[in-house]
């Protein structure tokens, strides 16, 4: 008789109900906040239920999995549930947190930084292979880096952690946004490279500075559509990261002059730009006497980014 692999159809196994588990046991406090966030409509609810709780007890993913049988004390459960009711309130998972992984780097979060995106990760990503040279990047180069708008600082730290002979300047409007960056480059051991400066644009810069790189992810949301937004970023990204004014452009108008003036002749700027953003943000930089690139796509296939550079000169 040959022996056949159990037809998954039919194993029993397959169709096992969970096993019961109580109430106080790490399994089954799972269980609870993963409905509490999926009555809420909070679509990943098992996986944010269980970032939550690894979160209050200090676990990785695995270590929670492991022990799904733990009892957990009256202080963990009490220390959870308000956590899941947050998130049930559409409170994202990094602000109840207070953290947010960036190119696999921890960054702090306040109410005055807007939280890192994956999508961001593609400036890095395509600063990293402009200037990579036959296959090596120039890891000795003393590149000038400067990021305008650096909320938590993910670009520019992201950058620098690549980069270790490099330095920068990283520039934003809101005084709580620089202290936050400044606070997560220390974490990260990069504060003795860059220096945060309260700037609107390049108002704080010397007019004659120029950098080799400059990274911007600005504000570009259309004035309008802020309020369509899912509450978990209409309310709780600050406006001021968001706000691109009426037609989402404003930044970028703003920011052309300022590459133009501050880009040093060989030099390269990525700017984030919005989905619908493709024609536009080329459009405004090349008016302003600028090179831009075909814009770079992300995972999702949307144009995502777009390389800068001044003119060539004859
Ligand atoms: C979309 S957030 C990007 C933050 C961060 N670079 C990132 O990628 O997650 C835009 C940032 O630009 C800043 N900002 C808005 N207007 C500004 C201005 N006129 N000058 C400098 N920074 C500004 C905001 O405070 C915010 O931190």
């Amino acid at each position: 008789m040959v022996d056949q692999a159990p037809d998954p159809k039919v194993d029993p196994r397959t169709f096992a109900e969970p096993a019961p588990v109580d109430d106080d046991q790490l399994e089954g406090v799972l269980r609870q906040a993963t409905q509490m966030l999926k009555d809420a409509g909070i679509p990943a609810a098992r996986g944010d239920a269980r970032a939550l709780i690894a979160h209050v007890l200090d676990l990785n993913r695995s270590d929670l999995y492991l022990q799904g049988a733990r009892r957990l004390s009256d202080a963990e459960i009490e220390a959870i549930f308000p956590l899941v009711e947050r998130r049930a309130d559409r409170e994202p998972v990094a602000r109840i947190i207070g953290e947010r992984e960036f190119w696999g780097l921890p960054f702090g979060l306040s109410p005055a930084t807007l939280e890192p995106r994956p999508d961001s990760e593609l400036v890095v990503e395509a600063v990293l292979a402009a200037i990579t040279v036959d296959g090596v990047l120039p890891v000795d180069r003393p590149f000038r880096i400067a990021d305008f708008g650096t909320g938590t600082g993910c670009l520019m730290l992201a950058l620098l952690n690549e980069l270790p002979a490099a330095t920068g300047v990283a520039l934003d409007l809101s005084e709580d946004a620089l202290i936050q960056a400044e606070e997560n480059a220390r974490h990260l051991g990069l504060d003795d490279r860059v220096e945060f400066l309260l700037s609107d644009w390049d108002e704080a810069l010397d007019e004659d500075e120029v950098f080799d790189i400059i990274v911007s992810n600005p504000p570009y949301i259309a004035g309008d559509v802020i309020e369509q937004l899912a509450p978990e970023v209409r309310d709780h990204d600050p406006e001021l990261a968001l706000d691109g004014g009426e037609d989402g452009l404003d930044a970028y108008r703003a920011l052309a002059p300022v590459i133009r003036a501050h880009l040093a002749d060989d030099g390269l700027a990525a700017l984030e730009i919005g989905f619908d953003q493709g024609q536009s943000v080329p459009a405004i930089m090349t008016a302003a006497g600028l090179r831009a690139d075909p814009p770079l796509t992300d995972l999702a296939q949307h144009p995502r980014c777009v390389l800068v550079r001044l003119p060539k000169t004859p």
